[in-house]
């Protein structure tokens, strides 16, 4: 079993959990589009695995250690959505991609990636260059100069 087949489980059970106090094996059926019995089967994995604890017939809960890998993609899933909406996606589109992407990231790039969207976000000044980026994903002309106007030095 892959390690993203893990995690996509660990998420939707994370979801589930959340919403309705208890996963049950029919709701993460339904979530990941796969038959009941092969779901069944991966939570007896899952739990054999120290991620969930399972009961048959009540449904499956995140363990500590799934509750950590839970915790770890979201922070992943919001980098990378955030990077996606800073370099205008829309935001549905960012959310989206950024659950595929999430579960492909080695630890340097989402490192890296915090550390860029940290200094986009939070710059002592607004990053001239984002706005230069803005101006030309909207227009496509990269030659006219937006910050002549400002003081601001680049
Ligand atoms: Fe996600």
């Amino acid at each position: 079993m892959s390690s993203v087949t893990i995690e996509q489980y660990i998420e939707v059970i994370y979801a589930l959990e959340n919403e309705k106090g208890v996963a049950h094996t029919t709701d993460i059926a339904v979530e990941l589009n796969i038959k009941p019995p092969s779901v069944t089967e991966m939570l007896h994995k899952l739990d054999d695995l120290d991620l969930i604890i399972y009961e048959q017939y009540h449904g499956a809960k995140l363990s500590n250690s799934g509750k950590k890998m839970a915790q770890e993609l979201m922070l992943r899933h919001k980098a990378l959505a955030d990077f996606f909406m800073i370099i205008g996606v829309d935001e549905e589109t960012a959310n989206f991609d950024a659950c595929k992407i999430e579960h492909h990231v080695s630890p340097e790039t989402f490192k890296q990636l915090n550390q860029f969207i940290k200094f986009a976000k939070d710059g002592p000044c607004d990053p001239l260059w984002l706005e230069h980026f803005n101006y030309f994903d909207k227009t496509g002309d990269r030659k006219k100069c937006i910050c002549q106007s400002r003081n601001t030095p680049i």
